[in-house]
């Protein structure tokens, strides 16, 4: 492992574009459980009761999304960027990342100190809420803070249209700009670093190919075998925090101790 987080960190000092492309795995050590992993959200849940179709469905399945929603929200909200999301930004501050794509909506990297030019959430971000009429955008908390007074299903004050979270669930058309600019941004980078993800939900999964096939070295940094491991430059499996962590250490020395 030593010799790989070596390599690692001379392919961020070297390169031009890197991308970081983040999944749930990048957020466990802050406390918010994955998907996939044995324990995560779906072994708990049911993804059906998540999907756009039933929440616009009918008052009670809103009301049902929800509860599991803010049951979702609250370790979400009092969560803290872990070392992995520290040393995706100080890439940032060290002038060597180009962007982060993230699949999360936990809003860590923005925590963690990202510019928000530099992050793009592509499935949403749970701190804020949509109505899906008018659009208009609310503060999470301040939803919250009326679910907390007993609101079972909230309605927007302007339109009366219903609110949701401004995350993207299943068989929710992805954000078009965050899309196309993931797209792009992935085909020019000539790094792309895959962190905690299991790479099994498209369109982002299909972001390394894109990728790699535009010439870009691909490594990936996950706890779990992913079903891209075979055609990365670099597969390192383990915990993302330490991981991270050590290669920021190699890459600050190789750049004279930069602080
Ligand atoms: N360090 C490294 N890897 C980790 C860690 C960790 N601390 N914890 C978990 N992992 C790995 C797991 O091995 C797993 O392969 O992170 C991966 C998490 O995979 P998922 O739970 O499937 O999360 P993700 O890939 O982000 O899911 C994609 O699916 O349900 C949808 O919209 C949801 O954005 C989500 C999308």
């Amino acid at each position: 492992m030593e010799e790989k987080i070596k390599q690692v960190a001379q392919w961020i000092v070297q390169a031009k574009r890197t991308v970081v492309f983040s999944g749930a795995g990048l957020s466990t050590e802050s406390g918010i459980p994955d998907f996939r992993s044995p324990g995560g959200v779906w072994d708990r849940y049911n993804p059906e009761d998540f999907y756009f179709q039933n929440f616009l469905a009918s008052e009670a399945s809103r009301e049902k999304y929800w509860q599991m929603a803010t049951e979702m929200y609250e370790p979400m909200k009092k969560a803290q960027p872990n070392p992995a999301h520290l040393a995706i930004a100080e890439m940032e501050r060290l002038g060597k990342l180009d962007c982060v794509i993230t699949q999360n909506i936990d809003g860590l990297h923005l925590k963690a100190g990202n510019s928000e030019e530099k992050v793009i959430q592509l499935h949403g971000t749970a701190m804020s809420v949509s109505c899906l009429n008018c659009r208009k955008r609310y503060d999470r908390e301040e939803i919250q803070d009326r679910i907390r007074k007993g609101v079972k299903v909230p309605y927007c004050d302007d339109c009366g249209g219903p609110l949701k979270p401004a995350t993207i669930s299943f068989g929710q058309s992805m954000p078009e700009r965050e899309t196309e600019e993931a797209y792009h941004r992935s085909s020019s980078s000539d790094l792309f670093m895959v962190i905690g993800s299991s790479l099994v939900v498209q369109p982002a999964a299909s972001m390394p190919l894109v990728a790699k096939r535009n010439g870009a070295r691909l490594v990936i940094i996950n706890r779990d075998p992913t079903p891209y491991d075979h055609m990365a430059d670099l597969v390192l499996h383990g915990q993302a925090g330490p991981i991270m962590a050590s290669i920021l250490e190699e890459v600050k020395k190789a750049l004279g101790g930069l602080d």
